[in-house]
């Protein structure tokens, strides 16, 4: 048995639309129901953020999460395979037509990604003052709360729709599955055997 935790919306949606193609079998939640048993695994909905800390802990042995997420949380989990799906960017918003000037002393950058944030400046040896937000990132520098912004942008339409515009991308993010470091050798051969055939699909979709 293998527990999978799988992040609340389209990835879940996606991740047991994969597992539906592997095993030919139906792999649905019940209305509000979190938990989802099968013979051979127990799925787990969580929300976003949440899925490396099941994973860490080992409440769940697998899951699937953004890199993004991964990058910002830092958790000690096993990047097992790149699903190529959820692709979007961490990247630095600007109002239209402002520059990024990292001379300019105390830059304020609102974002709900502190340390993804913090990594960026402190190795271009910027300091800035870090605004943590939770969400609706891009209002911060229409009423001045911030310079700046980093934040997740996937087709750009928020951003452009308030009148910002990418100055810089940090990273690209895409999907992963993930596990647990203990679980991995525990249960090695049921984890690579699904990491196999999930690879087995993503690589066919690439062709
Ligand atoms: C992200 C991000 C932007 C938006 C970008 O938020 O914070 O607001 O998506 O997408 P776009 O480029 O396609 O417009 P998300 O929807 O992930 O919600 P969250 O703030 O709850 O994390």
């Amino acid at each position: 048995m293998l527990t999978v935790a799988l992040p609340k919306g389209r990835i879940a949606q996606e991740t047991l639309e994969i597992f539906e193609t592997i095993f030919g079998d139906s792999f649905k939640f019940d209305d509000r129901k979190l938990i989802l048993e099968t013979p051979n695994f127990r799925f787990l909905l969580v929300r976003n953020q949440d899925v490396a800390t099941y994973v860490y802990h080992q409440a769940a042995d697998i899951g699937v999460v953004g890199l993004d997420t991964l990058e910002e949380q830092g958790l000690d989990v096993i990047r097992l395979l790149d699903l190529k799906r959820g692709i979007c960017k961490v990247a630095i918003g600007m109002r239209n037509g402002e520059k990024l000037d990292l001379d300019k002393p105390e830059l304020k950058v609102a974002t709900k990604m502190v340390n993804i944030t913090k990594r960026y400046f402190e190795e271009r040896a910027v300091s800035v003052d870090i605004i943590k937000l939770y969400g609706s990132i891009e209002l911060a520098p229409l009423i001045g709360l911030a310079d700046m912004i980093v934040d997740v942008v996937e087709t750009g339409a928020t951003m452009k729709q308030n009148g910002l515009e990418v100055v810089q991308d940090i990273m690209t993010s895409s999907t992963y599955l993930i596990a647990n470091k203990n679980s991995y050798i525990a249960k090695k051969d049921k984890i690579l055997d699904i990491y196999e055939k999930i690879n087995e699909i993503i690589k066919a979709e690439q062709k």
